[in-house]
């Protein structure tokens, strides 16, 4: 075993006994759900990643922590052909997909009903200013999207991409649970590259938490480079902190948006 993974599997240890030693079926229900994300984490996000939700998890009762990397991809070189390990189409979603995009979006499969409208809003919104989600279907069902952003895009809280005429800003990937593991996100990457090279575009930019390997890989494949790191934590109801670790992180996390662009909210 790593010294990492070790050193994770003590501290979810130490975590647990603190939880277990409360002794009410509450407690042993909420260890019980900390190993199954322990477990998870490590298959897919390796001991690095059980570190840092341990220590995410440290500081939840104050707010949320990112540790991220920027992400740039030079549109100069096209991507590599890449096919997803099942047929699927790839296009930009319309107006009329509104209703199956709802859950991918949210990044909540079980949206609530109360919250369906609200998310709906926020897609049409982006969609008539201009903004492209391109989606993956395996037959007539919407299985995974990602959003593009043009001219601007809200990135952390009260933080903002400010991007100039050449570039482009990808996120809100979202590929439907019993679809994972099957290269969709990767086709649909670079789809997006292609889509974006042949409009003329010269760079995209994203972000990326660190643990999320997955999506590393996705943008490691199609030749992302990574720029730049940075901590973002946002504290209950404020607005994000953010502290450059390394590199160029600009324009990802701007304070403001210039005046020709409109404030969302
Ligand atoms: C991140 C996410 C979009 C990836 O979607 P995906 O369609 O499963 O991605 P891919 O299949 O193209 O995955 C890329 C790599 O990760 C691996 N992978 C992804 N999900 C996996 C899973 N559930 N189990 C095992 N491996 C997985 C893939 O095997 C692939 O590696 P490979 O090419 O060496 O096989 C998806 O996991 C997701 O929706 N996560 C929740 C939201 C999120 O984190 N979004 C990303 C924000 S940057």
């Amino acid at each position: 075993m790593r010294p990492i993974v070790a050193l994770a599997a003590v501290a979810l240890s130490v975590a647990s006994v603190g939880v277990f030693v409360r002794s009410s079926a509450v407690a042993r229900t909420e260890t019980t759900a900390l190993w199954a994300e322990f477990l998870t984490k490590l298959r897919r996000h390796g001991g690095a990643g059980v570190l840092w939700l341990l220590i995410a998890r440290c500081v939840r009762a104050a707010g949320s922590l990112q540790l991220v990397g920027v992400y740039e991809r030079d549109l100069a070189t096209p991507p590599a052909p890449v096919r997803a390990r099942i047929p699927v189409t790839i296009a930009p979603a319309t107006l009329a997909d509104v209703d199956q995009l709802v859950p991918l979006t949210a990044w909540q499969e079980d949206v609530r009903d109360h919250e369906r409208s609200a998310v709906a809003r926020h897609i049409e919104d982006g969609l008539r200013r201009g903004r492209v989600c391109f989606v993956a279907r395996v037959g007539a069902r919407i299985v995974h999207c990602t959003w593009i952003a043009f001219g601007w895009q809200d990135t952390f809280k009260g933080r903002f991409a400010v991007l100039p005429d050449d570039a482009a800003y990808c996120g809100g990937s979202y590929t439907a649970a019993d679809y994972r593991g099957l290269a969709i996100n990767t086709e649909v990457n670079a789809a997006i590259l292609r889509f974006l090279r042949d409009r003329g575009y010269r760079r995209a930019l994203a972000y990326i938490d660190f643990d999320n390997r997955s999506s590393r890989k996705t943008y490691e494949q199609m030749r992302w480079q990574k720029r730049g790191d940075l901590i973002a934590f946002t504290p209950r109801g404020c607005k994000t902190y953010v502290l450059r670790i390394r590199g160029r992180i600009e324009p990802v996390a701007e304070r403001a948006l210039p005046p020709h662009c409109h404030d969302p909210r």
